[in-house]
């Protein structure tokens, strides 16, 4: 029997592969840079399923090149690369890996919000660089997190996991959704639905967790920017452009807000020479909000197996187009 052909667009772990390799044929592309479009063109134009990542686009030119292909499983929760729209008009199902890194970006979006606040990145180089000279009163102040107001912007999965974490540090909890969470979640969570600005406005700490669409393309511009405290810290563990770098640049530089805290940029990745990296006040890491061993182990086998199933004809167990079922 011939087995169905896969091409996964990047190494992932091992023993998900290998169970992978049990039903299909795998091409892994093991270069650390994703394929060219080119190259990607090539590489699935006999193929019947693709593992695919952010950072590969998997559109209308690409199912084209595919003839064959029946199953499309991204390794994210994410999935702006993949035109979801043709996919279904072709009964294509399109997995994703939703839930299971819900905690661990929430660690990291902590995480940061905490070393911008305190400046620890700053702490570190100050004893690096020997800029430390002595303990004075008035050196590395920062801004307190207990007790202080968090701003979240998109009360999804994640955000939910953000105000978990509040609550432990004894935070303000206020937010603003298009769709309003229950009251019995408002209440367990102590936290306050308000509209953008007010949220803005009020809040120590703004985190970002919407998704990336062209609704939320640089929804945070000059205008929200300005309405935020001096003394605020913006954190974006969701996608870049939801971002304007330029805005944010600006209200850095002349003090507008306190500091920002980044693990998504635009664009991704970001030149070490952009503005917005060498600034103090800017803290920007790789986008590894989901970066735990444990996560992205579960990120492989789900994305495993929801690449089997749709080979299979079964229905993914995470999928984005449940609609091609019931055509
Ligand atoms: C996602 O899953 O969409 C993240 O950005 C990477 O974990």
């Amino acid at each position: 029997m011939t087995l169905p052909k896969v091409f996964v667009a990047r190494q992932i772990f091992q023993e998900a592969l290998d169970k992978l390799a049990t039903v299909s044929n795998v091409e892994v592309w093991e270069h650390e840079s994703p394929p060219s479009k080119k190259i990607l063109l090539e590489k699935v134009a006999n193929v019947d399923g693709i593992l695919s990542l952010l950072t590969d686009s998997i559109d209308r030119e690409l199912m084209e090149s595919a003839p064959n292909l029946r199953a499309i499983s991204q390794i994210a929760v994410g999935y702006e690369n993949i035109d979801v729209k043709e996919a279904t008009l072709r009964g294509i199902p399109v997995g994703y890996t939703p839930d299971v890194l819900n905690g661990t970006t929430a660690d990291m979006t902590f995480a940061l919000m905490m070393a911008a606040s305190r400046k620890l990145i700053d702490g570190v180089y100050a004893v690096r660089d020997g800029r430390w000279k002595t303990w004075h009163p008035l050196h590395f102040l920062g801004q307190d997190i207990y007790g202080s107001t968090l701003g979240i912007i998109g009360m999804g999965r994640i955000g939910m996991e953000m105000a978990k974490r509040a609550r432990g540090f004894d935070m303000n909890i206020i937010y603003y959704d298009v769709n309003r969470r229950t009251q019995d979640e408002e209440e367990t969570y102590n936290m306050s639905h308000m509209p953008l600005d007010t949220v803005l406005q009020e809040s120590d700490f703004v985190s970002i967790h919407v998704n990336l669409t062209p609704e939320t393309y640089h929804f945070i511009s000059d205008r929200e920017l300005t309405l935020m405290k001096p003394t605020a810290v913006l954190v974006n563990a969701a996608r870049g452009p939801v971002v304007d770098p330029e805005a944010l640049y600006k209200a850095l530089t002349t003090e507008q807000i306190m500091a920002a805290a980044l693990d998504v940029t635009e664009p991704e990745p970001i030149p070490h020479n952009h503005p917005l990296v060498n600034l103090n006040n800017c803290i920007i890491v790789p986008h590894i909000a989901s970066a735990s061993t444990t996560t992205r182990l579960r990120m492989s086998t789900m994305a495993v197996e929801n690449l089997m199933a749709g080979l299979a004809g079964i229905r993914m167990p995470n999928c984005v187009n449940p609609e091609v079922y019931t055509k």
